[in-house]
């Protein structure tokens, strides 16, 4: 024993033995005196318990200076036990009691009431392990859990172990947890800093006896708790006094600065054992308390500790008797060698001291062990002694749980309440006063609360157990997850396949052989060359929003004045009259609001369904896409649908100059600005893409010189069934429950009208795998397109806090948890990084084309791009760039993202035309 300033008064200045001189305590002249210091008052206590609470709200701030004296550390234990648990689980026990290890094998049956004794075996940790290296401790741990195994065999099971850990530490997860400092006579090299569990689970590697999976950490407390059958009130403070003291309890969520949360309740271990206020402990710190600090392996750590837990109790009681010997009060003035070494008289003894029936007896048979004899009076001294020491532990320990009481009551905004407190530890074990005496004062320091104390019946395994099953729930979820998102997760070959049938479906389209591909002509030879004038009308159909437009191009730009109208679903799904009556009202409507009326102006209709176009201004509607499915337009002229209409109404002839698809009006419209726009692209509702292709690469139109746009139709890539190797079981939900089933599945496993559902029918599925929402399936997510694409855009936003997330979910009518949350954060992003990834694809398919076709070794080309999904989505557009930049390394390719939609292009096509039209 190291002994040093205060610890050599006691020793006394030369060997032990009789009679000697007492060296001078200068506080006490008689024993009583020398007790009195362990007396505490009433207001004292309160002081501690106002201070403590102090410090415990300051940590929960997150204010680090000045330090908080105790650190609040949030455990990922987010629920008291629903009593559904079960399974069987090996917990592994380190630091709660002395120098021990526990093993224990504990089956939890799922059933509230019914029990199953667990098997236990507790092993002696070497004071060498200690304090030696950290791999020597985990390895003895590692050996005793084979020692155990081997004794108690479990069969070929797959072993799952919930490690208690009871030393300050940084949980960063169910199973990752950082030591901060060692407490309690444990000091073993290299390992504060480092994650137990992984220390752990190289020592079980290393043992190699048994596979054993360590699926949580936690500390004494927490397992405490969550042991705990609850009594009147909900069981949700974990109280331990054991070699050590601490405590633990349901913290609401949002008061925790350290979690990202706002919603339901975490276990916060106190770690109160490091309570070091000067002003509110110094009043109650006594010389012995100074004495045992200074010879302990942490001198200055854990100063309340060192007043409340079980491997100081019976230090501080030899501590005095051989203070009260050496001033000649006790054993007539004679010390021993036994008394005066460190360790010497243990918990056990002081409980067995102080037992009012045999306790003299058993003073007397301890201390003669000690080597010391007792005079009459000497028993009841010593019985003295160890009252005056564990009476101030209770107290000190109730002012402690007091200022917790408090913190509940203020976080719950409550005036009284009902609560439970589950107890354990080996001073309440071995010391039953200590129980009385702590309850009483806690009824004095907080009158308000009903508090009753619950022993833990096996020293908190069960809890472990528990926490353990929640885990391995846990675990095994993501498994799941994991597995139901690997096929969402592309790697780049089976891009550069999805690119290369792309190219190929290309090439077959153009040559007018069966294909996937249509690739329409669009009868758009030229981009605007700056020179076009005139006011336009012009109509945008097929996109989130139906629009009427007026469009003045002008010397100085051009200039749009449009208006949104809406088509309502039983409108885009009845009849072709009704479609195109509601279209030409519209119309008319903003003629009138524009003072257009009686004017034929110039129109332009961007119409963003598959066609095939005979001329600008003769358009075949092929068949309709993306939730359009009125009647009696399929294989009928468009632009004659739209006259009918006219004339019906008696309206004003309009004079429809040309028809373009929205990709097609995109890449006009950005081409205005820069004259390598020669592809455009729509990532929104539905998905598509148009570029310039060689004319006499087109089958279907005359001539050999020059460019024609063309619109590809990509939507429709893949329904030939050569994209079924990447179609998912959630895609096939999706396109069965879509009014146009095989077709457009490239479409569908890209643009925001279907990303929301396939996510939907992924929550679905998690949902009956019992991953997701508790197992439980609820109305809301049955509801179809509830899950609008913007919602994707919301959640996957990096500014976006998991508990933003929630609220959004919650909006939706789904209640759910973190652990929900961050589960369908993960799913919106596999599947919009699928999404994003496939359109990447294509794009590359489509310049590379445009290379070849050019015969050039670099390509140099922008794309024109518009779409809600594109615009919104925070990550689409860089991985959209990003794949194309790795399938088609030799183009360089710009995207733009069109300002004023389709609309505007289309203006400008029918601006041109007007232009030939009058040079011609
Ligand atoms: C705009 C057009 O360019 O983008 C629309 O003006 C087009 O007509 C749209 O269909 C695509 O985006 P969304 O998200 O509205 O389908
Ligand atoms: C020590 C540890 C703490 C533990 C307590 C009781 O204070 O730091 O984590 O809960 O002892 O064992
Ligand atoms: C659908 C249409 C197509 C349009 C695309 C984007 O795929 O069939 O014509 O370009 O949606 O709106």
């Amino acid at each position: 024993m190291d002994s040093i300033g205060p610890v050599e008064l006691l020793h006394g200045e030369g060997a032990p033995g009789c009679p000697q001189e007492g060296l001078s305590c200068p506080s006490d002249s008689s024993e009583l005196e020398c007790l009195q210091q362990f007396m505490v008052t009433g207001a004292q206590l309160q002081q501690i318990q106002a201070s403590l609470l102090g410090s415990m709200e300051q940590a929960l701030r997150g204010q680090t200076s000045p330090a908080p004296a105790v650190r609040m550390l949030p455990t990922y234990v987010g629920s008291i036990p629903h009593g559904t648990e079960q399974g069987d689980f090996l917990v592994l026990e380190l630091g709660a009691t002395g120098a021990s290890l526990r093993v224990l094998w504990v089956t939890l049956t799922g059933f509230e009431g019914h029990k199953i004794e667990p098997r236990s075996q507790e092993f002696v940790i070497p004071q060498e392990v200690m304090l030696g290296a950290g791999q020597q401790l985990f390895d003895f741990a590692a050996h005793c859990l084979s020692e155990f195994l081997d004794m108690h065999p479990v069969g070929k099971q797959s072993l799952q172990l919930g490690f208690s850990f009871s030393f300050p530490c940084h949980q960063t997860g169910l199973d990752r947890s950082t030591l901060i400092s060692w407490t309690k006579g444990f000091r073993c090299s290299g390992v504060e800093g480092q994650d137990v569990v992984q220390l752990l689970r190289d020592a079980i590697q290393r043992q190699g006896a048994y596979s054993i999976d360590v699926v949580a950490v936690v500390n004494d407390t927490v397992g405490t708790m969550m042991g705990c059958e609850p009594g009147v009130g909900p069981c949700e403070v974990g109280l331990v006094v054991d070699t050590g003291t601490n405590a633990c309890y349901m913290e609401e969520a949002r008061h925790v600065a350290a979690l990202d949360e706002d919603r339901g309740r975490v276990c916060v271990s106190v770690e109160w054992g490091s309570f070091s206020d000067d002003g509110a402990l110094s009043p109650v710190l006594t010389t012995f308390d100074n004495a045992l600090d200074h010879e302990s392996l942490n001198p200055g750590a854990q100063r309340f500790e060192k007043m409340i837990g079980g491997l100081y109790l019976g230090e501080l009681v030899r501590l005095v008797l051989a203070h009260l010997a050496q001033r000649g009060f006790l054993f007539g003035g004679c010390t021993s060698p036994a008394l005066l070494s460190q360790g010497s008289i243990l918990l056990e003894h002081v409980a067995e001291m102080e037992d009012p029936s045999a306790g003299a007896a058993c003073a007397r048979a301890i201390l003669q062990d000690l080597g010391l004899s007792l005079e009459t009076s000497d028993a009841e001294l010593v019985q003295q002694v160890c009252a005056a020491v564990c009476t101030r532990a209770a107290q000190l320990c109730a002012a402690a749980l007091a200022a917790v009481l408090s913190r509940l009551q203020h976080s719950r905004e409550q005036q009284t309440f009902q609560i439970s407190v589950a107890t354990g530890g080996q001073v309440f074990e071995r010391h039953p006063r200590f129980s009385s005496i702590l309850q009483e004062t806690v009824m004095l320091l907080v009158p308000e609360c009903d508090v009753s104390f619950i022993p833990s019946v096996d020293g908190g395994g069960r809890g472990v157990a528990m926490v353990t099953a929640v885990a391995a729930r846990l675990a095994a979820h993501r498994r799941l997850l994991e597995e139901t998102l690997a096929p969402f997760r592309l790697n780049r070959e089976q891009l550069a396949v999805v690119q290369a049938q792309m190219r190929e479906a290309m090439a077959k389209g153009l040559r007018g052989e069966a294909s996937s591909l249509r690739m329409l002509p669009t009868y758009v030879r030229a981009v605007p060359d700056g020179t076009e004038r005139g006011d336009f009308l012009a109509l945008d159909l097929g996109g989130t929003n139906f629009r009427v437009l007026l469009v003045r191009v002008a010397t100085g730009g051009v200039q749009i004045t449009s208006q949104i109208y809406s088509i309502p679903e039983c409108v885009a799904q009845g009849s072709g009259q009704q479609l195109f009556d509601h279209i030409v009202d519209c119309i008319v409507d903003f003629q009138q609001k524009q003072g257009l009326s009686g004017q034929s102006l110039p129109l332009g209709f961007t119409f963003s369904f598959p066609c095939r176009q005979l001329g600008l201004d003769q358009s075949i509607l092929l068949n309709w896409t993306k939730g359009f499915n009125a009647s009696d337009c399929e294989g009928k002229d468009v632009v004659c649908l739209l006259r009918e209409a006219i004339r019906r109404r008696q309206a004003v002839e309009l004079n429809v100059v040309a028809i373009v698809n929205d990709t097609v009006g995109t890449m006009m419209s950005c081409g205005y600005e820069d004259p390598r726009c020669e592809i455009g692209l729509i990532v929104g509702t539905g998905t598509n893409a148009c570029y310039m292709e060689e004319l006499q690469n087109v089958a279907s139109v005359a001539g050999d010189s020059g460019h024609m746009c063309i619109n590809m139709e990509w939507g429709a890539f893949g329904d030939d069934g050569s994209l079924g190797m990447l179609s998912t079981h959630f895609d096939e939900c999706v396109d069965q429950a879509s009014i146009n089933p095989g077709e457009q599945r490239f479409e569908k496993m890209i643009s925001g009208m279907y990303l929301g559902e396939i996510v939907r029918h992924i929550l679905l599925h998690l949902t009956s795998l019992g991953v997701l929402f508790r197992g439980q399936q609820t109305q809301h997510l049955q509801t179809r397109d509830i899950f609008k694409t913007k919602f994707l855009s919301e959640i996957e936003s990096d500014s976006l806090a998991l508990r933003q997330v929630r609220a959004i979910l919650e909006d939706l009518g789904l209640p759910l948890t973190s652990d929900d949350a961050l589960m369908v954060l993960e799913v919106c992003q596999a599947v919009s990084q699928r999404a994003a990834r496939l359109c990447g694809a294509g794009v590359a398919a489509v310049v590379e084309k445009i290379r070849e076709n050019r015969g050039l070794e670099k390509l140099t080309v922008s794309v024109g791009v518009d779409g809600t999904l594109y615009k919104l989505h925070p990550h689409f557009s860089s991985l959209v760039a990003a794949t194309v930049q790795e399938l088609a390394p030799c183009c360089a390719v710009t995207f733009l993202e069109s300002e004023d939609g389709s609309g505007k292009g289309a203006a400008l096509v029918t601006a041109v035309a007007c232009r030939l039209a009058q040079t011609a």
